[in-house]
């Protein structure tokens, strides 16, 4: 787990910025892949503000977790060419085998979900990304053999 002293010092390499608040989230989150509980009382006592101020920013951008991802990361596109391509029924599909909502992780830590914006790939919509590699003409069946290649 992050050690105090750890975060402190990621915290400090920041503190020359202007703004250092997002920097030092995002850096902390780099490290570790999540933003841990304990850092939040660190930033806000370095940065001089009120604890609800981190937490307000943490819960605005989706971006940061509080807790690890899963060990695959499933990013299923929302935006509007691959709705209109049955991408919303191959996202419901997907949250309701695996139990969770949007962000969510499965049970086994095996799997998170994340909605994304348009992943360049409309012409072959609709269109998800696991682990960072994007996938074309996903429906219901290719997600399930996604899914179950993630170990889902
Ligand atoms: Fe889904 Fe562009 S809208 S890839």
């Amino acid at each position: 787990a992050p050690s105090q002293d750890d975060i402190l010092a990621l915290i400090g390499s920041q503190l020359h910025l202007e703004g250092p608040l997002l920097p030092i989230l995002h850096l902390i989150q780099q490290s570790y892949g999540h933003v841990p509980q304990i850092a939040v009382p660190l930033i806000a006592d370095a940065l001089n503000i009120g604890k609800a101020e981190v937490h307000g920013v943490l819960s605005f951008y989706h971006d940061f977790r509080d807790i690890p991802a899963g060990r695959h990361v499933v990013k299923i596109c929302r935006a509007e060419a691959c709705q209109a391509m049955g991408g919303t029924a191959v996202a419901d599909h997907a949250l309701q085998r695996l139990g969770v909502e949007w962000h969510g992780t499965t049970a086994n830590g095996a799997v998170t979900v994340e909605p994304v914006y348009c992943l360049g790939l409309c012409a072959c919509a609709p269109a998800a990304m696991v682990d960072g590699r994007v996938v074309g003409r996903v429906d219901t069946a290719r997600m399930d053999d996604l899914l179950s290649g993630v170990g889902a």
